[in-house]
């Protein structure tokens, strides 16, 4: 029987900010069954793909995307925030729903020509994404698909990716 995935997604109001409806996957991480459907459906969007890694923004991106990557027996590369990663870095910054940050990944981490696909928890106004795409392409790769969780559809991050195919466990309006 399929999951159903927004039984597994709390939602709070008004946090961090007021106007704010935060959508709260732990839950889903908490719940074995869950956890692992989850994983197994963003996997074969990203086998659909020709997916050959997986990369993920610090944090959510790291617990959505390494069982995704572990799954299909190929490797995971972290976008990670400034200052964490110990090599020769490229950077970019984003601006979120509420706030803005940077991310960095080793200029080495993608491969000339590999095909990616990008994990994360939550698409709101794909400041995050728009960052991560960034740094793949001019790490070289080549940015095959996008997987989350879930989507914000009314803050349209999708339509900034023309190019780009996007899938997510479930929508909010
Ligand atoms: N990140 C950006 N917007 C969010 C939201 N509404 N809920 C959870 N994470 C978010």
């Amino acid at each position: 029987m399929a999951i159903d995935f927004k039984k597994y997604i709390a939602s709070i109001k008004d946090f961090p900010n007021e106007g704010i409806i935060f959508r709260d996957i732990t839950p889903i991480l908490q719940n074995g069954t869950a956890y692992r459907a989850a994983t197994h459906e963003l996997a074969e969007f990203a086998k659909s793909k020709g997916a050959e890694v997986i990369v993920g923004p610090e944090a959510r991106g790291f617990i959505v995307g390494c069982p995704v990557a572990n799954e299909l027996g190929i490797g995971f590369v972290p976008a990670r925030k400034p200052h964490k990663l110990p090599r020769a870095v490229k950077k970019a910054s984003y601006d979120l729903e509420y706030g803005s940050n940077s991310l960095e990944m080793h200029i080495d981490a993608i491969k000339p020509g590999q095909k990616v696909v990008i994990c994360d928890d939550l698409m709101a106004t794909a400041g995050t994404l728009h960052a991560t795409v960034k740094l793949v392409k001019e790490l070289g790769g080549e940015v095959v698909g996008a997987a989350f969780y879930v989507e914000l559809v009314d803050l349209k991050g999708v339509e900034k990716f023309s190019d780009i195919d996007i899938y997510s466990l479930v929508k909010y309006h």
